[in-house]
């Protein structure tokens, strides 16, 4: 597909909308960061930026779909740290993690809440990790399926506190988070993206933040750091990929359109509500992605590895 595509065509391209795949639930995290960044990205482009909820297998589903989509640069993939776990966690994936992919660029970096539903018998994280290791049999842990960022936290959390739960498994926090707030399961560990608005309104109860640095957007919350789980640090990164082959013109524009809308005003505020923070500008590159993408995959194997945790 690559020959067929010259440079005379690269000019006009796009000539049609764009698909941004996005590999869970609508109204999720992930998702919401691909609707604020898909508007001036589609300005940029002056055409639309469609986005496609495939949710699946932890994000692995939507993953094989697009390694097997034309590299034509009208299928694009937000995907966020599960890239780079997935490998870790299933024994056989349909796709190559790097090679079947095209870096786009960096996208945001997303600190996680240890969240519960609202009457949640536990009133901060020293209370809630006592709660839990004593009634491990009847509390539930909800997450994105294997190879999800609230999955590799959750691992974290059950590593660290020597505790394994009941989880149960969604397609996305979007519907995880409408069962939490229903009270049909007990707690997640989701990014800021999807929780800050439902922690700031009293509607669940939040214990702690993933990174290793307090949150500006929530700073009551500690750390687990600093709560008894030494060193506990998870930061969800975002990048944009396309299928491998996707011609370099085509990839060059739409780094381009991703760091303009970075720059977009109302995307950075609405980031910073949600405690997402866009990359530096200098990381909205292909070599960016593909380093940090490489870095995580060595740095997720052997801890994945050691929690022997794995998916056929
Ligand atoms: C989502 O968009 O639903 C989340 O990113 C899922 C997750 O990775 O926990």
């Amino acid at each position: 597909a690559a020959m067929a595509f010259g440079a005379a065509s690269a000019d006009d391209y796009p000539s049609k909308p764009i698909t941004m795949i996005i590999p869970f639930s609508a109204g999720g995290p992930t998702d919401t960061v691909g609707r604020l960044i898909a508007q001036p990205m589609s300005t940029y482009l002056k055409q639309q930026v469609v986005i496609e909820n495939v949710g699946g297998a932890g994000g692995t589903l939507a993953a094989g779909r697009v390694a097997r989509s034309a590299p034509d640069g009208y299928t694009i993939f937000l995907h966020h740290i599960g890239h780079s776990t997935a490998p870790s966690l299933y024994r056989k994936l349909p796709y190559d993690a790097i090679n079947d992919f095209e870096p786009i660029g960096l996208v945001t970096s997303v600190p996680m809440t240890i969240v519960a539903r609202k009457d949640f018998p536990a009133k901060d994280i020293k209370e809630l990790i006592a709660y839990v290791k004593a009634n491990k049999d009847k509390v539930t842990y909800a997450n994105a399926g294997l190879g999800s960022a609230s999955h590799l936290c959750g691992m974290l959390f059950m590593t660290a506190i020597q505790t394994d739960l009941t989880t149960v498994p969604y397609k996305g926090t979007g519907p995880a988070m409408n069962d939490l707030l229903g009270g049909q399961v007990d707690f997640m560990c989701d990014q800021t993206t999807n929780t800050t608005s439902q922690i700031k309104g009293g509607k669940i109860r939040a214990y702690a933040v993933t990174t290793r640095n307090r949150v500006a957007s929530l700073p009551d919350l500690p750390t687990l750091h600093e709560s008894g789980l030494p060193g506990f640090e998870v930061t969800v990164w975002h990048g944009i990929y396309a299928p491998k082959g996707t011609p370099k013109p085509v990839i060059d524009k739409l780094t381009k359109a991703l760091a303009f809308s970075l720059k977009d005003e109302t995307v950075k505020q609405r980031f910073g509500d949600l405690g997402t923070e866009p990359v530096d500008p200098s990381q909205v590159t292909p070599a960016a992605l593909r380093s940090l993408l490489r870095s995580e995959i060595d740095k997720w194997s052997p801890i994945i590895k050691k929690a022997g945790v794995y998916a056929d």
